[in-house]
């Protein structure tokens, strides 16, 4: 009997509840585990000793993504937003938690099952092969390097946990975070209770189900982000020079206005209030809806013509916890219609072009990799691709709710994909996914000054979303 069919009858023998054993293979099998048997025996309406299939709740149907379809304003197809939280079902409880990392597991291990090498990988670790070749799939829920400088990982799957020894001299593992979901195959020690792997481990694949879309006709998306108005160090003059290009007024690259078009902020569009200990000595503006009513002021210069997006992050009026959800309508009422205010992350359709937005807090957790640092978030955004999810470490600077469904997987392979949050510009193409991080609209800060930090302020970023030619706009002028 596997450790998952005596851990179901365990927790029900705990309750007083004797299983079929039809109801115990089903739950030892199925991706919610325990979780179900919550949910059922909390619902039950009468006391129960027998406990068999029929009495299980319906199982929960995760909210498929909601599609949203902006007004349309100008010539141009509107906003299409494709998948995005749409309310918090964030209630604290431990099964939530469970459920948002069931989701995670399901997901990410489908896509490291994509690989060839791990089609046959099997499904529960608490059933090795003594003597053969074992193919699993598992959560990295510990991570351990020996003097040698041979690495342990503790997986996990739905079956329990299994030691691993990893190859010596795989370059790939060095850069292990906790909570990834990879593939690894080897064989048992003797005692069965660590996996000595002899090849390369194996991450979510990063193939494709479609080609990259492009829009039909050469429609212009600009990218900004971390405007961070209200900050003391935000630079208004490169910014108002910035709306009065957008109105056709600046000689410079007019070829570039998205006019009509696509204008993204991805995050930190205000300073915000205690952000961080001390802050309001920072701030020019320190009353948090004045500085988006001072936002929308320049906000609504620009032409209605242009389909404005504006995506939270950290510094924004909104929860902390990831996924955020969209600015209140306290702050919406204050713009126009060609304005679209969404959740962070969001994936958006802009004419064709599938288009991944996140403000980036996780790049913070992942600036601790190997040869990684802030002024190469293209590197970072790599990393993030590779695991197939925004924010792949639980539990260390990004905070994540404990929602049911986990809104930061990467489903689908994006063709754009753009991040803010560091303040230092990149554009790069890896894997046929365009990565962008657009800078910042603020000068160096007495902190960034004190980590030696260099941010790349007043840059936007156009794409021809037909070509997919793009042009780094610089505003230091
Ligand atoms: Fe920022
Ligand atoms: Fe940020």
């Amino acid at each position: 009997m596997s450790a998952n069919k005596k851990e179901v009858i365990a927790w029900l023998s705990e309750r007083k509840l004797m299983p079929s054993p039809e109801l115990v293979s089903h739950i030892s099998n199925h991706p919610e585990g325990i979780g179900l048997l919550e949910r059922t025996v909390t619902s039950l309406t009468e006391p129960k000793l027998f406990l068999g299939i029929s009495d299980l709740v319906e199982e929960e149907v995760l909210e498929p993504p909601k599609v949203i379809e902006r007004k349309k304003v100008a010539d141009i197809p509107p906003v299409i937003i494709e998948r995005q939280i749409q309310k918090s079902m964030s209630d604290g409880k431990l099964e939530s938690f469970v459920s948002l990392f069931n989701d995670r597991f399901k997901n990410l291990s489908k896509l490291v099952r994509r690989d060839p090498s791990m089609r046959d990988a099997i499904r529960d670790t608490s059933n090795l092969s003594p003597d053969e070749e074992n193919k699993i799939i598992g959560m990295v829920a510990d991570i351990q390097t020996f003097n040698n400088g041979r690495t342990r990982v503790t997986l996990e799957d739905r079956g329990g946990r299994i030691n691993v020894m990893l190859q010596e001299s795989s370059e790939e593992n060095l850069n292990l975070i906790m909570d990834e979901v990879i593939g690894v195959s080897g064989k048992l020690s003797r005692q069965g209770n660590v996996l000595f792997v002899n090849s390369p481990i194996v991450r979510p694949h990063l193939g494709r189900y479609r080609e990259v879309s492009r829009a039909e006709e050469p429609h212009i998306a600009l990218f900004i982000s971390d405007v961070h108005l209200g900050s003391g160090t935000f630079q208004e003059k490169e910014w108002d020079k910035f709306i009065s290009w957008l109105n056709g007024d600046v000689d410079y690259h007019k070829e570039w206005i998205p006019n009509p078009g696509y204008l993204i902020i991805a995050g930190d569009a205000v300073d915000g209030i205690d952000s961080y200990p001390g802050q309001e000595a920072d701030l020019s503006i320190t009353d948090v809806w004045e500085q988006y009513a001072e936002l929308s002021k320049s906000v609504n210069r620009i032409p209605t013509e242009i389909q404005t997006v504006i995506m939270p992050g950290n510094h924004d009026a909104v929860r902390l916890m990831e996924p955020q959800l969209p600015l209140p309508d306290k702050v919406v009422k204050n713009f126009g219609d060609n304005l679209t205010f969404t959740a962070n992350p969001v994936l958006l359709d802009l004419a064709g072009v599938k288009t991944m937005c996140y403000h980036g807090k996780s790049l913070d957790d992942l600036v601790s990799l190997r040869d990684l640092s802030y002024d190469n978030p293209m590197g970072m955004m790599k990393e993030l691709l590779k695991r197939r999810h925004l924010a792949p470490i639980y539990g260390a600077k990004t905070p994540l709710a404990p929602e049911k469904q986990d809104y930061m997987l990467i489903h689908d392979i994006p063709d754009i994909f753009v991040t803010g949050h560091v303040h230092s510009f990149g554009v790069e193409k890896y894997n046929g996914v365009l990565m962008i991080n657009p800078g910042t609209w603020q000068s160096q800060t007495d902190y960034q000054k004190m980590m030696g930090f260099q941010p790349d302020p007043c840059r936007a970023v156009a794409v021809n979303l037909q070509t997919f030619d793009t042009q780094v706009l610089d505003f230091n002028f």
